[in-house]
């Protein structure tokens, strides 16, 4: 299936990418973990390719929790290094296809020269208007809430915010990744089927779709299918189907 076939006046404004299965995929080869996530490049770079030429807006990726920093030192030394290489050779495509970087997450966690290389990046592609990739860097939902709850209380404190008061729209206001409009789809590779602590303020209504390729196996025509089925479904937010076909008339 390729981006020619899918239906462009129902496109998902904003999908979320949760990439699993390096691992895996290199030990069914006997290689290193780090050389799975080598290879989970050239997937990173079709979906985002497949999502500009479908006129996605928004493509928030799932690149490095929170829980990751557990991982072996040499695995999040060899990933971090990764993502500053590949930030870098990017920047000239990201340009080219007028797309702007942003991230979210714990930012000042990462190693100097990732959050140096990576604010560059974000800094000169910011002026880029056709699509929108934010990489969720040391990110989970639950520190994002954390920190919102930390903010939120020192306000109410200083009289900024009244309680009682406090809205979906306040929360939002507190939350990093709801700078964006929430994921309509969510998508993980691999098989398993967890959401892993990730957006779940912002996935409150998100299909989910989930497929057993392992992530450097995911490619464009994956993609596609997942925006095929996210079209098949009926997005009801609470309604009944009666009341969504009344609405459209
Ligand atoms: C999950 O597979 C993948 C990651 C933790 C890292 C993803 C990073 C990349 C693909 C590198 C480049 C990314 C960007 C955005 C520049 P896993 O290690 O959890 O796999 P497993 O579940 O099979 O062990």
């Amino acid at each position: 299936m390729n981006t020619a076939e899918i239906d462009k006046t129902r496109i998902p404004e904003h999908i979320a990418v949760i990439m699993d299965g390096n691992g895996r995929w290199a030990k069914q080869k006997g290689k290193s973990r780090l050389f799975g996530h080598k290879n989970g490049v050239r997937a990173v770079r079709e979906t985002i390719e497949a999502a500009a030429e479908l006129g996605v807006k928004y493509l928030t990726l799932y690149a490095f929790s929170t829980e990751n920093w557990n991982r072996p030192k040499a695995e999040v030394s060899g990933l971090m290094e990764l993502l500053v290489i590949t930030i870098n050779k990017e920047i000239k495509t990201l340009m080219e296809n007028n797309i702007a970087l942003k991230a979210i997450g714990d930012l000042h966690s990462l190693p100097e020269r990732c959050y140096k290389e990576l604010m560059r990046a974000i800094r000169e592609t910011a002026g880029n208007s056709k699509m929108t990739l934010i990489l969720a860097l040391s990110y989970s939902s639950k520190w994002e809430l954390v920190n919102a709850a930390n903010n939120l209380a020192r306000d109410v404190k200083s009289g900024k915010v009244i309680p009682g008061e406090i809205t979906e729209d306040t929360i939002n206001s507190y939350l990093p990744a709801s700078a964006f409009p929430d994921p309509e789809l969510l998508i993980r590779t691999s098989g398993e089927h967890r959401i892993s602590n990730f957006l779940l303020w912002q996935i409150a209504y998100a299909e989910l779709y989930f497929t057993d390729k392992l992530w450097p196996d995911f490619r464009k025509d994956d993609f596609c299918h997942a925006i095929a089925d996210y079209q098949k479904r009926e997005r009801r937010f609470g309604k009944t189907s009666e009341q969504l076909v009344n609405s459209e008339n």
